[in-house]
């Protein structure tokens, strides 16, 4: 049995230390109040990598929020990404598409790769780079557009469709691919927005696919939805990973297990522990971890 109190483990992370009762592997960085000094438990690396971050650091201006992190997203794997908030889940997920460019103070050092090319480079066009490498936000955040114009929109500015017919076709097959065309098909010229928060996220899930994306990041899609609208997201993600590779942050542990192969374990700017997604939450290596999932903290 573990001793630990989540009042407990709370003064802990704090600095103010105290000796665990059972031993785990590696140190218990509890003991230090910092997680700068501590390799990543678990293998970051995979064969068939998609996108690759090498020590990532990433700087809100003096205040460093991602600490050395090195990790692989595979292809066509569902990568959770899960820890306390505040530990830089957002923070790295946008630095995946140079979303952390539009914020000033924002600086990302390290190497990120998308099929091996680093995305920092300067000649990088970061318009193509978010088309290829799309988002989904935690709020449904849909154009105050119809719903046609919503996912016609990308399409139509990276010149996807010759025709109004070959636009048909893309908005008709995303609308599907989403998992909502049947749901909106009578109403493609009504406003986006008026839809329900669970057909307003799964229309901004067509949006991001219809641009022909090869990852999709999405930023706790569903933490805005009832459980009946986040079950279908779940479906979906499911079905999607057939085609793209996808990274997902989620509060919901129950979620990442449902959807993900891999899970990465944050921790106040480190990536702590990552694996297969069913070891992580049967037998978590690190104390942190096994603290987290267990609900001590988070
Ligand atoms: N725009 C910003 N400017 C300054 N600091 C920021 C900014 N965005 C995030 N941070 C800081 O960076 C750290 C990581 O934040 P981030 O939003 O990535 O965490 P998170 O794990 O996504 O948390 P949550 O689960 O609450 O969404 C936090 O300390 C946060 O205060
Ligand atoms: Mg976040």
């Amino acid at each position: 049995m573990n001793a630990f109190t989540a009042d407990a483990a709370k003064k802990d992370l704090s600095g103010a230390a105290t000796k665990p009762s059972r031993e785990k592997e590696p140190l218990d960085i509890r003991d230090h109040g910092d997680v700068s000094g501590y390799e990543t438990i678990g293998v970051p690396f995979v064969d068939n990598a998609k996108m690759s971050a090498r020590n990532v650091n990433v700087f809100y201006a003096e205040k460093q929020a991602i600490i050395d992190v090195s990790l692989d997203i595979g292809r066509n794997e569902v990568l959770a990404m899960i820890g306390p908030s505040g530990c830089g889940k957002s923070t790295f997920l946008r630095s995946l598409n140079r979303m952390n460019d539009i914020i000033p103070i924002c600086k990302v050092k390290g190497e990120i790769t998308l099929d091996g090319v680093d995305i920092y480079e300067s000649e990088q066009d970061t318009v193509l780079l978010r088309a290829r490498v799309g988002m989904v936000f935690q709020k449904p955040n849909p154009f105050p557009k119809s719903i046609y114009e919503n996912v016609a929109y990308g399409p139509r500015i990276h010149g996807l469709a010759h025709s109004k017919a070959e636009m048909d076709e893309i908005v008709v097959d995303s609308l599907r691919r989403a998992g909502l065309f049947d749901e909106v098909k009578d109403q493609l010229d009504k406003p986006g927005t008026g839809l329900s928060g669970g057909q307003q996220q799964r229309l901004c899930i067509a949006r991001a696919i219809a641009v022909s994306p090869e990852v999709i990041l999405m930023d706790e899609p569903c933490s805005a939805l009832d459980p009946i609208a986040s079950a279908r997201i779940e479906e979906l993600i499911d079905e999607l990973k057939e085609n793209y590779t996808i990274a997902i942050v989620t509060h919901s542990m129950q979620q990442a297990a449902r959807v993900s192969q891999r899970t990465a374990y944050f921790h106040l700017g480190k990536l702590i522990e990552v694996g297969d997604t069913k070891d992580i939450f049967t037998i978590p290596r690190h104390q942190l971890t096994e603290n987290y999932i267990t609900g001590r903290f988070g």
